[in-house]
């Protein structure tokens, strides 16, 4: 059932609070908006359901930039979807997801779900895996730390997001799927509520310099005191990790596996490839589980198509079909490499034909498309075209999304 009946529109700036306030209803949280979450808010990219006076729905994008094989695009950062628990299911999230994907300016749309049944019918789909942590540091044997020289150094919060930002653009140059921060955007995302805290310390943050002291590493991590009946106890709970150079990975990881008083070490965003499972003798002790993280949307899937690069030289057409956005239906030539892409309509016969989910699960390089055709979901016209396709949307590096917004 779809309720029309409701008005959908953009919020105005000083509905931020309301805003607020009905997604944390939603979410079952308490609502504590600051100053900074006030001017972070783009208003006109703020939907709403209205019932009479009351906010009965919302739905924000934000505008950001992500990674991805080869670049770093603009995408909607889609966040804050929440109906009141009053007016569920009766279609306002497809209203607003519908409004929301047709005004989207940037070629693709991302979000973390909350569930992954909601999603997948407005054409998201999960392009990157995540991998947790819980280590048993008992059981982990991490290797001794690489002698490369350098060192790790505390730093104050205020000072964090001028050290930390050039590190995190340059990771975004290594790694599809990281989120960029403007300046505001780091300092949201070092604000530590206390009671957003749940027992632990206040957040640490490490930088590794090397040795002719240039940073080329941080660690966000947070403890928190436990004692067990064989003695101390204390959890560690790293929030983020990132190292450009091999000496500074070695000496963060090995500095948080090796902390004296700790059993257990939490770390909720790592790549399916992520190099610490090489540094610890016992990688069964990372106790790893793979967890759904980002999903994409492609809205414009020509345009999506050409702001990427290809492992592989490709030359392919495409058939795609969009339940949602009209403009995405049709045969397109996507031609490219590894330094250029293009993607046009085109008339030609298709090689493969697929939904715009299985082009958007496979955008960011950490899913193929080959997975997709053992169950039908990918059909391949053109001998060979599945598995030279699938090559060259693949990338040396998983894509990891290492912030839940
Ligand atoms: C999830 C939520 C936004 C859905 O809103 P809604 O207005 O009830 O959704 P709709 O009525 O438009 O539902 C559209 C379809 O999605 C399905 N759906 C809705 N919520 C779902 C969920 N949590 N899991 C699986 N399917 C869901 C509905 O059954 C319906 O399916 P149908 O078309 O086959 O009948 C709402 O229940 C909510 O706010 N939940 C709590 C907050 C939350 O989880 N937000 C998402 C943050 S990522």
């Amino acid at each position: 059932m779809v309720n029309s009946e409701y008005e959908l529109r953009a919020a105005t700036a000083d509905e931020h609070d309301r805003f607020a306030g009905l997604f944390a209803a939603a979410m079952m949280f308490e609502s504590t908006p600051t100053d900074l979450d006030r001017e972070l808010f783009e208003p006109k990219r703020a939907l709403v359901a209205v019932d009479g006076d009351q906010f009965i729905a919302s739905a924000k994008a934000m505008s950001r930039d992500l990674s991805v094989p080869g670049g770093v695009v603009p995408a909607a950062h889609v966040t804050a979807v929440g109906v009141r628990a009053t007016h569920r299911r009766q279609g306002i999230l497809s209203r607003l997801m519908s409004r929301q994907l047709r005004e989207v300016p940037e070629a693709l749309a991302v979000l973390w779900a909350s569930e992954p049944g909601i999603y997948g019918r407005f054409g998201y789909a999960p392009a990157a895996w995540g991998v947790s942590y819980e280590v048993d540091l008992h059981r982990v044997m991490p290797h001794p730390v690489y002698r490369g020289g350098g060192r790790i150094e505390e730093v104050l919060a205020e000072d964090a997001p001028a050290q930390l930002a050039p590190m995190l653009r340059e990771l975004q140059a290594k790694r599809p799927g990281v989120s960029g921060r403007s300046e505001q955007r780091w300092r949201r995302q070092l604000e530590d509520k206390p009671e957003n805290r749940g027992g632990r310390t206040a957040r640490q943050i490490l930088v590794h310099r090397d040795e002719a002291g240039a940073l080329d590493g941080y660690a966000l991590w947070r403890g928190k005191l436990s004692w067990g009946p064989a003695g101390p106890a204390n959890e560690v709970t790293v929030e983020e990790l990132v190292a450009l150079e091999p000496t500074a990975y070695h000496a963060l990881w090995h500095h948080l596996l090796t902390l004296d008083l700790a059993a257990k070490l939490e770390y909720g965003n790592a790549a399916v490839d992520e190099p610490l499972q090489q540094l610890v003798s016992n990688p069964v002790a990372l106790s790893r589980r793979l967890t759904e993280s980002l999903w994409v949307r492609l809205t414009d899937v020509p345009r999506a198509l050409a702001q990427r690069r290809y492992a592989t030289g490709v030359d392919v057409v495409i058939e795609v079909t969009d339940d949602l956005l009209e403009a995405n239906n049709g045969r397109f030539r996507l031609t490219g490499d590894a330094e250029h892409a293009s993607c046009e309509p085109t008339e030609s016969a298709s090689d493969l034909s697929l939904s715009v989910n299985e082009l958007s699960a496979a955008y960011l390089g950490g899913r193929p498309l080959a997975e997709f055709a053992a169950t039908g979901r990918v059909t391949e016209h053109t001998p060979g075209a599945l598995s030279a396709t699938t090559v060259a949307f693949s990338w040396p590096v998983a894509p990891v999304s290492l912030e839940i917004f």
